[in-house]
């Protein structure tokens, strides 16, 4: 059975989409920042001030390695996770991609004043440069949801039925929440 993996910007619900959707499947769910987060014992923001991007990237790479191996699980990615092609080609390889959008408007009052992500702490114009240059990545996903105004619960809805229309019901709902 394949793994179900999100991909997308920060603040498009990746990892609240994810919870609920492994829920509704009754699978595991996993998050890779906070798979990162556990193995090297620091939060995200703490390994980007003392150690850099780059440090962060590689304890991701090795996330997604070990993840990928695995199965029926959804794993909701960082933003810049597809970013390395290395980490797309893993993911891909057992993994159905489900891509979610959100306006830049939507995702910055979403994230706005409780912001600890490293890579929001700069302008809104270079947010939005950021955002506008990832979207190519994440619109080679195999479902593309856009979660701008829709509650939770609307989005696992439209990935439950997107993911029955694409892969003849391989993904059963088993509870409603
Ligand atoms: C990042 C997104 C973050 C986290 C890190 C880098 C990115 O995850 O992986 O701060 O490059 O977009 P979320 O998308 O879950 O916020």
């Amino acid at each position: 059975m394949r793994n179900i993996v999100l991909i997308g910007f920060m603040g498009t619900g990746k990892s609240t989409v994810g919870k609920r959707l492994a829920l509704s499947l009754a699978w595991d769910f996993v998050d890779t920042d906070l798979e990162v987060g556990e193995v090297t014992s620091m939060s995200v923001p703490e390994i980007f001030r003392r150690y850099g991007e780059t440090r962060f990237r590689s304890e991701e790479r090795l996330v997604v390695q070990r993840l990928s191996r695995q199965e029926q699980m959804v794993i909701a990615t960082g933003g810049g996770t597809v970013l390395n092609q290395l980490n797309w080609n893993d993911l891909t390889k057992n993994g159905i991609v489900i891509g979610l959008h959100a306006s830049l408007e939507e995702i910055i009052s979403r994230i706005g004043h409780k912001n600890d992500r490293p890579l929001l702490k700069s302008t809104k114009e270079e947010i939005e440069k950021l955002w506008s240059g990832r979207r190519e990545c994440y619109a080679k996903a195999d479902l593309m949801i856009d979660t701008t105004q829709k509650d939770i619960d609307e989005v696992v809805s439209e990935i439950l039925e997107g993911l029955g229309r694409m892969t003849n019901n391989e993904f059963t709902r088993v509870s409603k929440d």
